[in-house]
């Protein structure tokens, strides 16, 4: 989380321009900003404003915050600044405690409660031994443990510093200056040229030149070309993200399905041998991507593979992985630093390891030995709609290649239909917004989409949602149920189980309402098979989730404490 930014320039520019830049990072981090820019330090709480700052700079460093250590506060904002020298900082620092304490006894006061501000304070006290900035950073980067992505400023110095460990960080190298950033969105507007740092590289950066090191070492790292659609800045016709994301669904989904028998076909045929020779398969993602896994694990289990899906942040601790395990990593963002983590204990313990992105040059993309492309364009909504569907579409061909009822094919055309259902979704979202429990339940299929659904509805209407399996309710949960209680039902094909666990729901005064395919069903889905059900039925709860958030008039498409990257563990 957090989002980072510098320009290096030949020419003047305002700090509208970097605002405007770092606005783009905005989805990283909402709950505060800032900027350096040489002559003024801002820091403000709440969403960017651009400033109408005309003051013209040549370099200037800027942060976008997610909370991590510290509250939301002016005084925890960035960048910092200590005697000369000012950072921005995206990441953990392990070790603060022992630093700042050693730094405290040598008489530093801090003016923050953040781990970053130990960073900036370290830097200075080298400065004022005599030591120079390029020396220090190595020192920095052997000291301190823990994640970080930094921009460092020193008075009077022309260079922009950049230090990198498993923090994302690209040099955009654009006409006339050049731009660091968390992402290429910064400045994939300007320039489809960059470079992508390493872990535990750092950089001297100018308006037209950069260096990096590595271990002492000059690297020799040369640019590269990417492909990335500019940004959408633009609603369209839509109040929010996350209605236009979930519109575009029919076409990202087309488009997904077309690739994998075109320009992805090679990826894909590798990807399904590499399941082939596996012992096992293991997806592993986070939040609404882990739903999709769940899918993916159950449509090949069904084929006879051994797949299973583990929530990344405890994938050590549910899993024994091997060399011939092949470790899949889902992900829209390609920066989950839980995914991260799992694919690193996943490479260390010999595992082959592949993934399944949205973003493309993402930090598990260039880690993975394979990768496919989910190819559902840019997701700013936080809440994650479009990826999903085609996180859970990519599942759905995979299984086919081992032999999985057919179906995918339909599935643009079906998703336009599900759009349709808009109205009525509407009359319900305004029946239930003002509930404070709500209980969605599936079974098979239907689990994930249970659990997708409540999750949806948790971020961005703040009602607590719980999705579960039907079976597991007389375990336990039923208790909680009393007259009115909303539980929505997943039913495919009137399966006898799921029919069960809705009676016994009703008959204790649930207020039900049935998500099936069958014509008695509240919302009928028409779906031909479990899986067509399961990855439709997740649109009408991306539907009914925004409906019930817009009727209790929530900042729908940046839910409060939340980030659209998860880059911290
Ligand atoms: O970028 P990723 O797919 O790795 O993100 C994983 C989760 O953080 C993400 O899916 C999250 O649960 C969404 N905000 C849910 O809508």
């Amino acid at each position: 989380m957090c989002g980072i930014i510098s320009i290096s320039s030949d020419k003047p520019f305002t700090s509208e321009e970097l605002l405007t830049r770092l606005k783009r990072l905005e989805y990283r981090g909402y709950d505060s900003w800032g900027y350096w820019n040489g002559k003024k330090l801002t820091k403000e709480i709440g969403r960017i404003t651009i400033s109408d700052d005309k003051e013209p700079v040549t370099q200037a460093i800027s942060h976008t915050r997610w909370a991590t250590h510290g509250g939301v506060t002016q005084e925890n904002a960035h960048p910092h600044r200590a005697g000369k020298v000012t950072i921005v900082h995206n990441g953990i620092i392990e070790n603060w405690r022992e630093i700042k304490k050693d730094l405290e006894a040598k008489g530093k006061t801090f003016l923050s409660e953040t781990d970053s501000e130990v960073i900036v304070q370290y830097l200075n006290h080298e400065r004022e031994q005599g030591k120079e900035i390029h020396n220090i950073i190595p020192a920095f980067m052997n000291t301190f443990k823990g994640t970080f992505a930094a921009l460092i400023m020193v008075d009077g110095d022309e260079n922009v510093y950049a230090a990198k460990r498993d923090s994302p960080l690209a040099l955009g190298i654009c006409d006339g200056r050049l731009i660091l950033a968390s992402d290429i969105y910064a400045f994939s507007d300007i320039t489809k040229q960059a470079i992508f740092f390493d872990n535990d590289e750092w950089a001297i950066i100018t308006p037209k030149t950069y260096m990096f090191y590595k271990d002492g070492k000059k690297l020799d790292k040369q640019p590269q070309t990417f492909e990335w659609e500019t940004l959408e800045e633009d609603k369209k016709e839509y109040p929010h993200f996350m209605l236009k994301e979930m519109h575009e669904e029919p076409s990202v989904n087309r488009r997904l399905i077309d690739s994998l028998a075109t320009d992805q076909k090679e990826s894909f045929e590798k990807l399904v041998s590499l399941i082939k020779k596996a012992r096992k398969t293991v997806f592993t993602a986070a939040g609404t991507a882990y739903h999709a896994s769940l899918l993916g694990a159950s449509f090949l289990h069904q084929c006879g593979v051994n797949a299973q899906a583990i929530i990344a942040s405890e994938f050590e601790n549910f899993i024994t992985i091997d060399k011939d395990t092949l470790v899949i990593a889902v992900t829209q963002s390609g920066e989950t630093m839980d995914v991260i983590e799992a694919l690193k204990y996943s490479k260390a313990n010999g595992a082959t390891v592949a993934s399944i992105v949205n973003v493309p040059y993402s930090s598990i993309e260039r880690m993975s030995s394979l990768s496919l492309q989910i190819l559902a364009g840019q997701e700013v909504a936080v809440a994650s709609t479009k990826a999903f569907t085609n996180q859970a579409s990519m599942m759905l061909a995979l299984a086919q290649a081992f032999g999985y009822e057919n179906g995918l094919d339909a599935l643009p055309k079906k998703l336009s239909g599900i759009l349709s259902l808009e109205p009525e979704l509407k009359t319900l979202a305004e029946e239930l917004h003002e509930q404070h429990d709500l209980y969605v339940l599936g079974r098979k299929l239907g689990y994930p989409v249970a659990r997708e659904i409540a999750l949806k509805i948790k971020e961005i209407s703040y009602v607590h949602a719980e999705g579960m399996m039907g079976g597991e309710l007389k375990h336990g949960t039923i208790a909680l149920i009393e007259d009115g209680v909303p539980v929505i039902s997943l039913i495919y094909d009137d399966d006898a189980k799921m029919r069960g666990s809705t009676q016994e729901v009703r008959a204790r005064g649930a207020r039900v309402v049935v998500i099936g395919t069958t014509k008695d069903a509240d919302i009928v889905i028409p779906a031909d098979s479990e899986a067509e059900f399961a990855i439709l039925a997740s649109t009408v709860g991306q539907l009914l989730a925004y409906h019930i958030a817009l009727a209790r008039n929530c900042p729908i498409d940046k839910p409060r404490n939340l980030a659209k990257s998860v880059t911290v563990l």
